[in-house]
């Protein structure tokens, strides 16, 4: 299955997301129901491995944070790859980020290299969005959501279909007030 650690959004916030999600001919959006923060991408792996990754999971002790999302971006600069909305400085995101990659590893997963970048895709791209981007850009450049709290974190698989993903919650680990 292929798998990845994300958090998952409260409605009230997917809704304001989705509030983002018109005004660019082209953009193939995120579904609402779809939209989460990516912690780490693991992609394909077998049971075996899975459940070793679910255990390392579980081990993890950190503590619950409050995150807001702010800001709306671009992958692939004038080649743009997809939108989304970023997330202020968070140093318990950050934190809670090297446990799972390390979990991650413990488990058995080779790292995987690159900047970690937080963020909400709101939509991908086939073809470049062109000039309208700008605008969109400049237009929500100030979006700030109010922030939520995170209380747990989940291993989702993800299916691909032509229509789009479906993601499956396969665990979720709780945060607590006990930082470790
Ligand atoms: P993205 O939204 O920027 O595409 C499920 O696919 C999640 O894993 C998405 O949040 C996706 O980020 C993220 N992800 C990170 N690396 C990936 C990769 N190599 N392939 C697919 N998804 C990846």
């Amino acid at each position: 299955m292929r798998l990845f650690v994300a958090i998952s959004l409260p409605a009230a916030l997917r809704a304001r997301l989705a509030g983002l999600q018109s005004g660019l001919p082209g953009a193939r959006w995120v579904a609402p129901d779809n939209l989460h923060l990516t912690l780490r991408f693991i992609g394909e792996v077998d049971g075996l491995a899975a459940h070793d990754i679910d255990a390392a999971l579980s081990e993890i002790r950190a503590p619950r944070f409050a995150l807001t999302f702010a800001g709306v971006d671009r992958f692939g600069g004038s080649r743009t790859r997809s939108i989304w909305v970023g997330v202020e400085e968070n140093d318990a995101l950050a934190a809670l980020r090297v446990k799972v990659e390390h979990a991650v590893r413990r488990a058995g997963q080779a790292p995987v290299g690159g900047k970690y970048k937080p963020h909400v895709t709101l939509a991908r791209f086939k073809a470049n969005p062109g000039a309208r981007l700008h605008a969109y850009l400049a237009r929500h450049a100030l979006f700030r959501a109010a922030p939520i709290p995170v209380e747990e974190f989940v291993l989702y698989s993800s299916t691909l279909a032509r229509g789009g993903a479906t993601y499956t919650q396969q665990a979720a680990y709780a945060l607590s007030g006990a930082a470790r």
